[in-house]
């Protein structure tokens, strides 16, 4: 059966002082004229970033035919050309609590493609309003906030989904199921990897000095969330967020949504008994260069052992070559997962389809295709079909929490994280207990759910 059209669900306090509080720096560039019509024919959408990654968000989701959109929110004046052009007169915003109050029920569904920090912010406000969520990978910036958007869509039984696209891609869909097929037999310990650093789009370890903001960008609701700081150009808005503390999650962050979530299909695990990183060493304000990351994750009926090692290394690190039993003139690619099963070894290099190894043992062995499907209309379909998705925050919060609980201990490496996800602590370290979550700018707070 359909899923109804959601009603507001919760009219916070927060939500009613955001919306005064933000008022002053909106602009409403148009009026909103959009009727209210039922999702099965036409399912209303907001965007909100609607450049970058936002915009390959907001296109894809919009080649949808049953999608119209209702609402354009991004905090710079010079990122809308892109959806103005497709999208020809959808209302303009600048804050998002300011379009999600104003536009209400006008909205089914949004997407959002903002910088990590944000995340969460905006997608707990929207699905407390009823809205089915899109939500860019990482899920969010703090291990807290994944468990809180897990809750959320749960409570609320909203069609959720991250993005990180290639999980629905025929590469990464293949080497998942050769790995349930049994082919290289049950895991004993899996190697994921990516070239890029921590900080290296700013490559900076110090705040640079400020420099005037520029005229269209809403620098304040760019923070949002984020302790102030002033504007630097180049550094922060747009992309290079990425290697901050405050705004952004690192290599990890960046790429381990991506890489590490076919481990997690395949292999079915949900959160690490421990975590353990070792790096370059990291200051308060970026996050480190070249790491290795060991998760210790608890067996199951697809696993060899009582525990298995998942090790994640970024900024040129790799895995030894010998455990992939390459033959001569193979190398290991840029990135990707390398499996190493009782029979055998399976590499999933990021968005290329899987190999086995060793060749000769598997050279009359034929891998499974398993045809891909666009992750952004199956997000669609879903929400209109009153369906849950494959990757919906019940799969990506707890994926995102391990991503997340990696970026604790690179702030505190050398040291072997035990990690309870019941009780959302760290049963050997309270000061990494106390980095599970982080302080919210007045206005921009992310409520815990109640059960
Ligand atoms: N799935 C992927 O393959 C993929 C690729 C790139 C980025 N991403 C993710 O997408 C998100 C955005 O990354 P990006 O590289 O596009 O960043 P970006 O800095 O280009 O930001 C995207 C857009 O959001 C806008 N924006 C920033 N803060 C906003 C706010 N508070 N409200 C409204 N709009 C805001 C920016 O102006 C910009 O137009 C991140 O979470 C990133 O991890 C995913």
């Amino acid at each position: 059966m359909n899923q109804p059209r959601m009603k507001q669900i919760l009219t916070t306090r927060r939500g009613m002082m955001a919306q005064s509080a933000a008022a002053a720096s909106a602009v409403f560039l148009a009026p909103a004229v959009v009727k209210a019509s039922t999702i099965e024919k036409e399912l209303h959408v907001a965007a909100i970033g609607v450049n970058g990654m936002g915009w390959a968000d907001l296109s894809s989701i919009g080649s949808h035919s049953k999608v119209k959109f209702v609402g354009f929110c991004d905090i710079d004046d010079s990122r809308f050309d892109k959806a103005d052009q497709a999208f020809p007169g959808v209302p303009h915003f600048h804050d998002y609590r300011v379009m999600l109050t104003e536009l209400g029920d006008k909205v089914d569904a949004v997407i959002v493609s903002t910088p990590d920090h944000m995340h969460a912010p905006i997608a707990m406000m929207a699905m407390k309003m009823g809205k089915h969520v899109y939500c860019q990978k990482p899920l969010t910036h703090t291990v807290w906030e994944s468990r809180q958007m897990r809750l959320m869509a749960e409570k609320l039984n909203l069609t959720t989904q991250m993005g990180n696209q290639i999980h629905s891609a025929t590469e990464y869909r293949s080497g998942v199921r050769a790995i349930q097929n049994g082919v290289i037999g049950k895991i004993k310990e899996v190697h994921s990897w990516i070239g890029v650093q921590g900080r290296q789009y700013c490559n900076r370890t110090d705040r640079p000095a400020s420099a005037e903001v520029p005229a269209g960008v809403h620098w304040d609701l760019w923070l949002g969330a984020a302790p102030e700081r002033p504007f630097a150009a180049d550094v922060y808005h747009p992309f290079k967020w990425r290697d901050w503390q405050d705004f952004g999650s690192g290599a990890l962050g960046d790429f381990g949504c991506h890489i590490l979530d076919p481990v997690f299909t395949a292999l079915g695990i949900k959160a690490p008994l421990s975590v353990h990183a070792v790096n370059d060493g990291t200051t308060k304000e970026v996050w480190p260069g070249p790491e290795t990351v060991t998760f210790e994750f608890p067996g199951n009926e697809r696993i060899a052992g009582a525990t298995m090692k998942l090790v994640w290394r970024d900024g040129g690190l790799k895995p030894p070559r010998e455990l992939a039993q390459l033959p001569q003139g193979v190398e290991l690619p840029s990135g990707g997962s390398l499996f190493i099963g009782e029979e055998g070894v399976l590499i999933l290099p990021h968005y290329r389809m899987p190999t086995v190894y060793p060749a000769d043992k598997f050279r009359d062995v034929t891998l499974p295709t398993v045809p891909g499907s666009s992750h952004w209309h199956d997000w669609v379909d879903a929400v209109i079909a009153g369906k849950k998705t494959t990757d919906g925050f019940e799969y990506a919060g707890p994926l995102s929490e391990t991503v997340q609980l990696g970026n604790i201990a690179a702030r505190l490496p050398g040291q072997k994280l035990q990690w309870d996800t019941e009780q959302m602590t760290f049963r050997n370290h309270p000061n990494a207990t106390k980095l599970l979550t982080k302080s919210y700018r007045s206005g921009f707070e992310v409520e815990a759910v109640n059960s």
